[in-house]
């Protein structure tokens, strides 16, 4: 049986990554999970200054998921590419390790790749054009598909590993977005990243988080995932990446017959820190059971009526 998915000149073992921003750096997971068997761990968007983020609270549960406004917390460059990296090449020397890289600037976003191009083992990198809150960057760039292909443009310049650009389904025609990153020069782009919502605390009158809204993210959003990776997969030629409320392997397997190559798991993950593991098992029983030999393949069985 054939796990292994292609992207630029790479491959990855298995389709099974999990998401940025419910991994942590990987370390903090490596005595919960078998972080070798993991497709692709995409590290917590990574700046070029650290940042604390946005103030608390700044998560709250909703209905069948979770509405998180971190603002980008994390490191910094630096602090990544001396720490971070170096404890997971000693430690998981074979683990493919995909940054995810956010910034408040073009400029930022191409430093932060020119430093990640020069580590052996950084896999690849996907960029985040679509975190939904922070004031400047992000999502600010990737709704707008004419400063999609140019950022992607700017950064394709600078490393020549697999570029992955992470999308938003907060916009009206996803793959109209899709289609200025691959002009731009992407290797694969991965949909979606969340929803934007609110909840409102009806004893204060005010909204939960402190920033007000955040991304909902979770099983309530699968069905936009699936539709969006549907969608974008038959626009663009490169390789797409689905996620969004994966957290078994029937939702990882409606992502593949939508057209996904490969898949990310996140929010699960808070819930199981093995579940990425139990996902694997259960798409390589279902392609037992299917007849099917390569994850590839599984996009061929999808019927359109
Ligand atoms: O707020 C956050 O850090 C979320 C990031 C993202 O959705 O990419």
């Amino acid at each position: 049986m054939d796990l292994s998915v292609k992207i630029k000149d790479k491959i990855l073992p298995n389709p099974v990554g999990v998401a940025s921003g419910t991994f942590g750096y990987g370390e903090e997971y490596s005595t919960l999970c078998d972080l070798n068997s993991i497709g692709a761990i995409y590290t917590k968007a990574i700046t070029l200054e650290p940042r604390n983020g946005n103030p608390p609270p700044r998560i709250v549960e909703t209905p069948s998921g979770m509405l998180n406004s971190i603002g980008l917390a994390n490191v910094g460059i630096d602090k990544f590419v001396n720490e971070k990296l170096p404890w997971l090449k000693q430690h998981f020397a074979n683990v493919v390790i995909i940054p995810n890289v956010a910034g408040t600037s073009e400029e930022d976003y191409c430093q932060v790749v020119e430093r990640l191009e020069e580590i052996d083992n950084v896999w690849g990198m996907e960029i985040n054009l679509s975190c939904p809150n922070v004031q400047y960057g992000a999502i600010h760039f990737g709704t707008n598909p004419y400063m999609v292909e140019e950022i992607t443009e700017k950064i394709r310049m600078r490393t020549k590993k697999p570029l992955i650009i992470k999308l938003s389904p907060n916009v009206s025609d996803i793959y109209d977005i899709a289609s200025a990153a691959q002009n731009g020069g992407a290797d694969a782009v991965s949909c979606i990243n969340t929803l934007i919502g609110m909840v409102i605390d009806t004893n204060k009158c005010r909204p939960v988080l402190a920033n007000k809204t955040g991304g909902l993210s979770g099983p309530a959003i699968r069905p936009v995932g699936v539709r969006a990776v549907y969608q974008v997969s038959r626009i663009v030629k490169i390789p797409v990446i689905g996620m969004g409320g994966i957290t078994n392997a029937d939702d990882a397997i409606q992502y593949f017959l939508a057209g996904a190559k490969a898949i990310q798991v996140g929010t699960a993950n808070f819930v199981d820190p093995q579940i990425s593991n139990t996902i694997l098992t259960g798409i390589v029983k279902w392609m037992e059971r299917h007849n099917v030999e390569s994850v590839a393949q599984i996009s061929t069985l999808m019927r359109d009526y």
